[in-house]
């Protein structure tokens, strides 16, 4: 199966949110550590944690390549009264500005692995000395779950794996563990995930 728009236009046609409208549970703890400043979100999908960091006080970018994600995205902005900027681009072609970013922030965003250790490479280039960079991702242990996610092992991803891609970072959590994933329809029930919160 491709992971391309036009899959990911199809699953957000729909008029509810996918993953619905509160934040990733990780990001909503984590957020805190996050200095005031730009914080830009990779593979956003509808906004959810764009809007809430918005809502924060911090100026937000959402990219995905999903322009029907982005739509959303910007549908959430509007109902909540927060400011945000949209980019629909695949982020093979996204350039992520050096030494920019107050916050990099990413969940649940399975890229193929050479374009994940560029995407991540530039990320952790993209943050501002003290940055903080913020990700839930499952990992490999989730293929034996039906609660969401890739089935493709390719596309999963482990504390070690993280470790090495995200070079540049001190960690304050990075670690592998079972959560109850309820955040939308799309991800729903018992969950392995990595958690990732990195300081440039
Ligand atoms: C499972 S959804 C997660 C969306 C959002 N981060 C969340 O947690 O609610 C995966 C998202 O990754 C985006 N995505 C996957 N590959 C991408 C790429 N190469 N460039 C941009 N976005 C991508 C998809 O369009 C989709 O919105």
């Amino acid at each position: 199966m491709t992971f391309d728009a036009a899959f990911w236009n199809e699953r957000f046609a729909r008029d509810d949110f996918v993953y619905g409208t509160a934040p990733n549970e990780f990001v909503a703890a984590m957020a805190s550590w996050i200095p005031p400043g730009p914080v830009l979100c990779l593979a956003e999908g509808e906004g959810r944690n764009a809007v809430h960091l918005a809502a924060l006080g911090h100026a937000v970018t959402a990219v995905d390549q999903s322009v029907a994600g982005m739509a959303k995205a910007r549908r959430l902005a509007a109902a909540r009264g927060v400011a945000l900027t949209t980019v629909v681009a695949d982020l093979a072609a996204f350039a992520i500005e050096p030494a920019a970013w107050s916050g990099v922030v990413t969940t649940f965003g399975h890229l193929p692995p050479a374009l994940r250790r560029t995407v991540f490479a530039a990320a952790v280039r993209g943050l501002r000395p003290g940055g903080v960079f913020l990700l839930e991702a499952y990992t490999p242990a989730q293929l034996a779950y039906d609660t969401g996610g890739p089935k493709d092992p390719d596309l999963l991803m482990t504390a070690a794996s993280l470790r090495e891609e995200l070079t540049g970072l001190r960690f304050e959590v990075l670690h592998e563990i079972e959560r109850t994933v309820v955040e939308g329809p799309g991800h729903t029930g018992r969950g392995a995930v990595v958690q990732v919160c990195g300081v440039r």
